[in-house]
C-alpha cells in the first residue's frame, strides 16, 4: 500500500486537466489514496469552470495494474462510499469529455474505467483484462452490462470468465479504443485530441454527451451498485482471498477448495 501524494499527478491547462498514474513502481496498481485523489480530481474537474476535458494516462509500458492487492487484502471497501467506489460514480457521470491514452496492460479497473471514457487512444503494446474470476471476484464498473453490450454476449462472456488479455488491435476491432498507435505518440495523440475538444463550447460538449448516455445513466448507476455489493461480499470470500495471498507470495492460487 501507499499513500505517497505523487502516485497521482494533475495539472490543468489551457481547459485541459490531464491525471496521470504514477506509481510506476507498483505498476500503476490503485490504492484507497489514489481513488480518492482520483475521485477528487474528477469532482473538481466536474466544478472547474477552468476545465473542458480530461485526459486519463499512465506509463508508456504500464497504464494499470488495477487495485492494489495488498490493499484488497488489508482494507477491502466495506460500502458504497469507499473511495474506489466514488471514483467509479465520479467518472460514470463526469459531465465533460474525457480522453484515455492507454499503453501496456490494463488490468481490471484499468479496463474497466475505459468504458467510461468517451475516446481511447491505445498504444500498439497495450493489453486489456478484466481477471476477476481469476481473483474470485465478479465484474465492477458496470463492465457486466457495458461489455457484452459493446463485444456481443460470447465475447463479452470470454473476457469475463477467462480473463485473458486482448491486444490494442482486437479493442480496436469491438470499439473499445478509436485509434491504435506507437506508444511513444499515445500521450500526445491524446493531448492533442482533447485540444480540439477543448475549443469547443462548452454546453454543447456536455449537452451531446448528457444525450449520448441518458438512455443508460440510472441503469449503470444500479448495475455498478448491485456489482459493488457482491464484489465487497467475495473479497472476504475464500476464494478472493486465496486469489490475493497467492499473488502476494507470489505462486498459483489453489481454487481447489473454492
Ligand atoms: N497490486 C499490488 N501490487 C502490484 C499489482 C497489484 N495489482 N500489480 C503489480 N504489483 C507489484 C508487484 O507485486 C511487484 O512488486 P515488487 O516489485 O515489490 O515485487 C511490482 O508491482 C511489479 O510487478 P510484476 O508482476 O513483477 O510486473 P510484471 O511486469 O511482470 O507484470 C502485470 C505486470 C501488470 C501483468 C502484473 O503485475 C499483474 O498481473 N498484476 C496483477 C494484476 C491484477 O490481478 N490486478 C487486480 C485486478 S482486479
Amino acid at each position: 500500500m501507499s499513500d505517497n501524494a505523487n502516485d497521482i499527478l494533475v495539472h490543468t491547462e489551457a481547459g485541459v486537466t490531464t491525471i496521470t498514474f504514477n506509481r510506476v513502481d507498483k505498476k500503476n496498481s490503485l490504492t484507497r489514496a489514489m481513488y480518492s485523489a482520483l475521485a477528487d480530481a474528477f469532482e473538481a474537474a466536474a466544478q472547474g469552470t477552468d476545465v473542458r476535458v480530461v485526459v486519463l494516462q499512465g506509463d508508456l509500458a504500464i497504464f494499470s495494474a488495477g487495485n492494489d492487492i495488498g490493499d484488497f487484502l488489508q482494507q477491502p471497501p466495506a460500502s458504497q462510499d469507499s473511495p474506489v467506489f466514488r471514483f467509479l460514480r465520479a467518472i460514470a457521470t463526469f459531465p465533460k469529455p474525457v480522453v484515455a491514452a492507454v499503453c501496456g496492460p490494463a488490468v481490471g479497473i484499468g479496463t474497466t474505467m475505459l468504458l467510461h471514457c468517451d475516446l481511447v487512444y491505445a498504444g500498439d503494446n497495450a493489453a486489456f483484462s478484466m481477471p476477476f474470476v481469476n481473483l474470485g471476484l465478479c465484474p465492477e464498473a458496470a463492465s457486466s452490462l457495458l461489455v457484452p453490450q459493446m463485444l456481443g454476449y460470447h465475447r463479452a462472456a470470454e473476457a469475463l470468465l477467462l480473463g485473458e488479455p486482448f491486444l490494442a488491435e482486437a479493442a480496436l476491432e469491438v470499439g473499445l479504443v478509436n485509434r491504435v498507435v506507437p506508444p511513444t505518440e499515445c500521450n500526445a495523440v491524446a493531448q492533442a485530441q482533447a485540444k480540439k475538444l477543448a475549443a469547443k463550447p462548452l454546453s454543447a460538449l456536455v449537452e451531446t454527451k448528457r444525450l449520448l448516455k441518458k438512455g443508460q445513466t440510472a441503469t449503470v448507476l444500479e448495475r455498478m451498485a448491485e456489482e459493488g455489493e457482491s464484489f465487497g461480499r467475495m473479497l472476504r470470500e475464500p476464494a478472493a482471498r486465496e486469489a490475493f495471498t497467492a499473488f502476494m507470495e507470489k505462486r498459483k492460487p489453489d481454487f481447489s477448495q473454492c
